[in-house]
């Protein structure tokens, strides 16, 4: 279409005017104007430019691609038959996606308790740990994010939190170091936590790896302590670790896991608490204490429940395998050909992070895979780093082709920085490369 360009401006115009400046403001300084059109497995074409591969996935929002088939199936045909239902009455459908939900968490997890985002159920969780403990204080790790609710936002970073002028008291909120277990220790002294909640692998902060056994220590120390143990896996379950929920990957068993994003698969807002018996208390005195209109929504449980099904199946399983592998080998391999710049990567299976030697190298690299047609994003609360995410299902293809085109946005990036094999500004970067469409979808 030739009007194209005209027709990206004219929405991103009015944006600034109805929906939100400060964003469209932000995209434009950072020469970012994309706009979605069409979009499927992991690549989406940017209407009037390139089609870009996605290895950032919402987060994990699209962890089983854009419009997957079978997830869309689901939805269609889940649409001939339900809408929302009612938050009120028990369904077969509701049933069944805490029943798949159950079988593939620990054998403690005993009920599911549903809302629409990731952030309300860290927010649903916190109140479920301060009903049981009768506590209110909640620790968190310096570097997480967990959302922009209530009580998530309280959770998260304090610059947030405060620009909405929802500074916690102390006795509310305490923050510790990520993979410390005296600091974490030393708070829980104090016999007044309700909760420790603890992204598996802080995703906003770059997925930074813990001690093997960090998160078993946090499961056992809250216990000791009469707390509860919230493992925040919006970003890191459903597969993304190589298994079902990251923590359980590293032989913690959590009071609750929360989840989100991908078990909407990328169509219908969907998130879950998943507790024990003792997280789950206040079901048993009032199971109206929590509620809200759409939370386990019917045609949202049908489209949840077959993304619990593709998730947990062997071949996707196996794909994981695959991809994680062929990742941690090839990576290696662009660390020794950009040492200056490339140095490190942080990876459990499909989750990754990027490390670099300068300290906005991944939002150089962001910007030169974009460059390259790959769509990425930078750990916010620590721009050194590049968030690295393919989805659980990319071809072998996809994935060497998504390496070629990384091992080009490394060379410009680290030029970009003054860290390349030539002084910034002194060579032009490398020529964009081919367009994705070269390669099979
Ligand atoms: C680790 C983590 N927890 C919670 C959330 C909140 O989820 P939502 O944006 O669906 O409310 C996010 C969102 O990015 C997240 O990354």
């Amino acid at each position: 279409m030739a009007d194209e360009p005209q027709i990206k401006k004219d929405v991103y115009d009015e944006a600034a005017r109805v929906w939100n400046p400060g964003k469209v403001e932000l995209l434009e300084n950072l020469g970012i104007d994309v706009l979605l059109g069409d979009r499927s497995g992991y690549t989406f074409q940017d209407v009037g430019g390139q089609r870009l591969i996605n290895v950032h996935i919402n987060g994990g929002v699209f962890n089983l691609g854009h419009r997957n088939p079978e997830v869309r199936k689901a939805l269609v045909d889940g649409s001939e038959v339900y809408d929302a239902g009612n938050h009120y009455f028990p369904s077969p459908v509701k049933n069944k996606l805490c029943e798949a939900l159950l079988a593939a968490s620990p054998e403690s997890m005993k009920y599911v308790a549903f809302n629409n985002g990731g952030g309300e159920s860290i927010d649903a969780a916190v109140k479920f740990a301060r009903h049981a403990t009768k506590r209110s204080r909640v620790i968190t790790v310096n570097g997480a994010f967990h959302g922009a609710t209530g009580i998530a936002t309280q959770a998260g970073d304090p610059d947030m939190a405060a620009f909405f002028h929802m500074t916690p008291s102390p006795e509310e909120f305490s923050k510790v170091d990520y993979d410390d277990l005296d600091q974490l220790e030393e708070v829980l002294r104090l016999g007044d936590t309700a909760a420790v909640l603890i992204e598996s692998l802080p995703a906003t902060a770059g997925f930074p790896i813990p001690h093997e056994d960090y998160l078993a220590g946090v499961a056992q120390l809250a216990h000791r302590y009469g707390a509860l143990y919230i493992a925040d896996e919006v970003q890191t379950g459903l597969m993304r670790s190589g298994q079902m929920w990251c923590c359980v990957s590293y032989g913690a068993v959590p009071d609750m896991i929360v989840t989100g994003k991908g078990l909407s698969g990328g169509y219908y807002p969907m998130s879950a608490v998943i507790m024990n018996e003792r997280a789950g208390q206040w079901l048993h005195e009032d199971g109206f204490a929590h509620l809200s209109s759409f939370n386990a929504a019917e045609l949202g449980c049908v489209v949840a429940t077959k993304v619990v099904e593709i998730t947990t199946r062997q071949s996707t399983r196996d794909n994981v395998a695959m991809l994680t592998d062929l990742f941690a080998t090839r990576l290696a391999e662009l660390q020794t050909r950009h040492p200056d710049f490339f140095t490190g990567v942080r990876q459990r299976g499909v989750i990754m992070g990027l490390q670099t030697a300068h300290p906005e190298g991944g939002t150089a690299l962001m910007a030169a895979l974009y460059r390259h047609g790959v769509w990425s994003m930078r750990a916010n609360f620590d721009t050194s780093v590049l968030q690295f995410k393919p989805g659980l299902l990319m071809s072998a293809e996809m994935a060497e082709d998504v390496v070629d085109r990384l091992d080009a946005a490394l060379g410009d990036a680290a030029t970009a920085v003054g860290l390349g094999k030539h002084p910034a500004g002194s060579v032009p970067a490398a020529a964009p490369s081919a367009p994705y469409s070269s390669v099979p979808a």
